[in-house]
């Protein structure tokens, strides 16, 4: 299984529309997946699962990212995990806005483990996980990186693209450093590239230049279709216009990107203990 976070400094830059896209990719590939929904304004699930309410009281007897984050045992979160819209092989750790109370600003790292611990009671099977963060480096977004294995970081090319992204890497740093060895950043998605825009161009150069090879390709245009596609709670893969092809397209690249990462991260050295030694013949 590997976890994926979907994160950026920034609100709106399409962390949200990034998650969207993979699992659309996933789900017309047949990985068995599972979207865990870490923002309180629940975007993702109100997309994946659109007869949840997000904004029900705690009290009131459905199970969400927000009472796993508070007691991450295999039954709750087997009774927050519901099915999405869009394939059988696509489930949904649902979002609340209650999430917003396990947003503390120095949470301690017994805190921080809670998702980790949560995601190993995912059913038995499930090849990928995606999570959706909030527009900020909180305990929700720390929570999430110390679950996993790859963080994903998304920004436009804009004029704090830079910095954003120097800043989200540190924390990914951070999280590593503190809390999981295994995490590494896949890269930076750039999204709602305008070709014809100077200012993008310049921004996409200032990126590739402090970041090199991180810089993930393809480019993510800035499309009408992906708007429809949401609007409509489809799948990118299934829109039928030319511009959703394309974007389909590069969001087969970013999963076949991210699934490659998962085969490297299975491949350890064995231990030398463990080698076994041919029987002389
Ligand atoms: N490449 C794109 N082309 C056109 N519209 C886009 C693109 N990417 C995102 N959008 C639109 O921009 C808006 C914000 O995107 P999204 O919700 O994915 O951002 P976000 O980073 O998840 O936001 P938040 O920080 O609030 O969670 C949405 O309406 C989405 O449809
Ligand atoms: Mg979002």
């Amino acid at each position: 299984m590997l976890v994926a976070s979907v994160l950026s400094l920034k609100g709106g830059v399409g962390k949200t529309t990034v998650a969207l896209g993979l699992a659309s990719a996933a789900a017309q590939r047949g990985v068995r997946t599972v979207l865990v929904d870490l923002d309180p304004q629940a975007n993702l699930t109100a997309t994946l699962v659109p007869d949840h309410d997000a904004s029900a009281a705690p009290t009131g007897g459905l199970t969400t990212i927000a009472e796993v984050l508070a007691d991450p045992r295999r039954k709750v979160v087997r009774k927050a995990l519901r099915p999405s819209a869009w394939s059988g092989r696509l489930q949904v750790l649902v979002g609340s806005e209650h999430a917003e109370t396990h947003n503390h600003p120095d949470p301690g790292s017994k805190r921080l483990s809670r998702l980790a611990t949560a995601i190993e009671k995912l059913p038995g099977g499930t090849e990928l996980v995606i999570i959706d963060c909030p527009p900020s480096l909180g305990q929700l977004t720390r929570s999430a990186l110390v679950a996993s294995d790859r963080a994903v970081l998304v920004t436009e090319p804009s004029l704090y693209a830079v910095t954003g992204v120097q800043r989200a890497l540190e924390a990914v740093q951070a999280e590593r450093a503190a809390h999981q060895r295994g995490l590494q950043p896949l890269g930076v998605v750039v999204n709602r590239m305008r070709p014809r825009s100077v200012e993008h161009e310049y921004r996409l150069a200032e990126l590739h230049e402090l970041f090199g090879p991180l810089v993930l390709r393809p480019i993510l245009p800035d499309r009408a279709a992906i708007q429809q596609a949401q609007g409509a709670a489809v799948p990118i893969h299934q829109w039928p216009s030319p511009g959703a092809k394309e974007i389909a397209g590069m969001f087969d690249a970013l999963l076949d990107r991210l699934l490659r990462a998962g085969d490297r991260r299975r491949v350890r050295p064995v231990p030398i203990a463990t080698v076994a030694v041919p029987d002389p013949v």
